[in-house]
């Protein structure tokens, strides 16, 4: 009997350390988010390392309360000008938020397949990915448009474990509420694409190559 009940004892330890290991391990965030301007950016990164991401991310009404505990809101890198309301979002590692995060950055690297950079978007889900080398990543998000603009958002780091439930609400706004379409020029370049071993990152498209609004910035 006393080494079953040994076994029981050390049965008993593997499921509280298990159950310890599992919560702390979790790296999850959600959360609502006002960007007033298309001067203003918002990203998360994990907590640690990492080689998984999965988001959920979507315009709420200007209604909804900031509640966002996670994230930083700065000033940041400037989209360019769209017809479309919607938000950008993009899924990169801390060199591309840090880059995102510098207002004065003509461009920044992102992971196109995290990412939904290419229009102005109401929500955006992109499939899980899971990378072969673990770093730090984020999620970055972008106002472009010519209003104060805030969305919900829901994350994982952690591979295995889903993000938590995304806030929705009954009706969402697609434009602005007043109808002035502001008319900035844009200037959109050929970009180079940057793979590392495992985490692939490009730099291309419409975004990261877009010069400021405030055209201040030579690429
Ligand atoms: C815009 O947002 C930033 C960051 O959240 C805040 O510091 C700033 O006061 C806001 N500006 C206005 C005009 O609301
Ligand atoms: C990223 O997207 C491209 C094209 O959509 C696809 O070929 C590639 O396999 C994707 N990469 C990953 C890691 O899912
Ligand atoms: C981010 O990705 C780029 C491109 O693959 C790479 O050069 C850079 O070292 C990465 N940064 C971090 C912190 O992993
Ligand atoms: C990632 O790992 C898989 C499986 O080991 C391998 O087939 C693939 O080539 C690796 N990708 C990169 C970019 O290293």
């Amino acid at each position: 009997m006393p080494s079953n009940f040994i076994n029981f004892l050390l049965f008993a330890l593997l499921i509280v350390s298990r159950r310890g290991l599992l919560v702390y391990a979790q790296d999850t965030d959600s959360g609502i988010v006002s960007l007033n301007d298309t001067s203003y950016g918002w990203f998360v990164c994990s907590k640690t390392s990492t080689s998984y991401m999965e988001y959920a991310i979507a315009v709420v009404p200007s209604s909804a309360i900031p509640n966002d505990q996670a994230g930083t809101t700065s000033l940041a890198h400037r989209p360019g000008s769209f017809s479309q309301f919607g938000i950008l979002t993009f899924g990169t590692n801390y060199t591309g938020a840090h880059q995102f995060a510098d207002p004065n950055s003509a461009s920044f690297i992102y992971i196109a397949n995290l990412s939904c950079a290419d229009q102005p978007v109401p929500s955006c889900s992109p499939n899980s990915q899971t990378f072969n080398t673990s770093t730090v990543l984020c999620l970055a998000v972008s106002n472009p448009n010519g209003c104060e603009t805030k969305f919900s958002y829901s994350i994982s780091f952690t591979s295995g474990v889903k993000y938590p439930a995304l806030a929705i609400f009954d009706s969402n706004p697609s434009s602005c509420p007043t109808t002035t379409t502001p008319s900035m020029t844009t200037t959109i370049i050929d970009g180079a694409s940057y793979t590392g071993t495992g985490l692939s990152l490009s730099s291309n498209a419409d975004i990261d190559l877009i010069n400021d609004i405030s055209g201040g910035h030579p690429i």
